[in-house]
């Protein structure tokens, strides 16, 4: 298993196996949670910050009391590194539900929220990193509060699944044909030397990757426009790309069966990725990989 045995139960390190939650439980009957998924790069967090920063706004908006203090989840965070002695490229999971009660939809009182984090290797996925990956479009069937990283993730799982079914790595989502993000990624468009994608409103997730491609962008002089694009507009885009966490910059070459222009990652894309890898210390830390 690539999972590392010792996670974090509420603010206690525990073995992964000891782990249980009984059958109220309201992450498990309503969704009723918030997470994060943060990346580790040879055993070093990248983006800390800005997961937990997210974590605490997910959390203020569905009303969720954290069991810990900012500083206090960052220091838990890191000795769940050292007490697993993590040194290969990993991701953590953290979950926060409402907690245990009995199944009514309304807020218990006077119940803890249950929290657990727990870390799994993962290695970079060169290949679609170097060569890119294919899309499908599809309607964007969320709720309108989509920058709160929920549990319910019912419509992204279905829209991924069918990305999946088509041979494909994402989809891209759509709300009356403007593009919002993919499924569990946000996306961006490079036209005639300029980068479009969907403004950070409520209709997307605020991804943590996306405000450093906004900082590449910047430092590379390369326009970074948030008025978004349209499905059509791809069929004319220099470039496509997406981020997230998991899978970090990568080109998007085909959608719906298409080729995004000439079907090879783009140069704005490639350059994205190098600033990505110096930024995240990849290359530099020569650690041997062990998962
Ligand atoms: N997904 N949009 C959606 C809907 C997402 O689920 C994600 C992340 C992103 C990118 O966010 P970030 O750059 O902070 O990873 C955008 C994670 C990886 C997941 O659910 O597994």
């Amino acid at each position: 298993m690539s999972i590392y045995p010792i996670i974090l139960s509420q603010t206690k390190f525990a073995h992964r196996d000891s782990l249980q939650y009984p059958f109220e439980e309201r992450g498990l009957q309503f969704g009723d949670g918030i997470y994060e998924v943060i990346r580790i790069y040879h055993g070093e967090y990248y983006l800390l910050e800005e997961h937990v920063s997210r974590l605490f706004r997910s959390a203020e908006a569905v009303k969720i009391q954290l069991p810990f203090e900012k500083e206090e989840l960052k220091t838990l965070l890191n000795t769940l590194l050292t007490k697993n002695d993590v040194q290969t490229d990993a991701k953590v999971y953290l979950q926060v539900t409402r907690g245990s009660a009995p199944r009514e939809h309304t807020f218990p009182v006077g119940v803890a929220a249950n929290a657990y984090v727990y870390v799994k290797a993962l290695p970079r996925n060169l290949e679609f990193l170097e060569n890119g990956v294919g899309a499908i479009t599809q309607r964007d069937v969320r709720w309108e509060n989509c920058y709160i990283k929920s549990l319910n993730l019912l419509p992204n799982v279905m829209a991924k699944q069918e990305a999946k079914e088509h041979g494909c790595y994402e989809a891209i989502l759509n709300r009356d044909g403007f593009v919002t993000e993919c499924s569990s990624s946000n996306v961006y468009l490079v036209k005639n030397g300029e980068i479009f994608t969907h403004p950070a409103t409520r209709n997307i997730l605020h991804g943590c990757v996306r405000i450093r491609v906004e900082q590449f962008a910047n430092r590379l002089g390369i326009p970074f426009n948030e008025d978004g694009f349209s499905v059509t507009d791809i069929e004319t885009a220099d470039e496509l790309f997406l981020s997230s966490s998991t899978s970090e910059i990568m080109p998007i070459v085909t959608v719906d069966d298409k080729p995004v222009a000439d079907g090879k990652p783009g140069k704005i894309t490639q350059q994205l990725q190098e600033a990505y890898v110096i930024d995240a210390n990849i290359e530099t830390k020569k650690v041997e990989q062990t998962n």
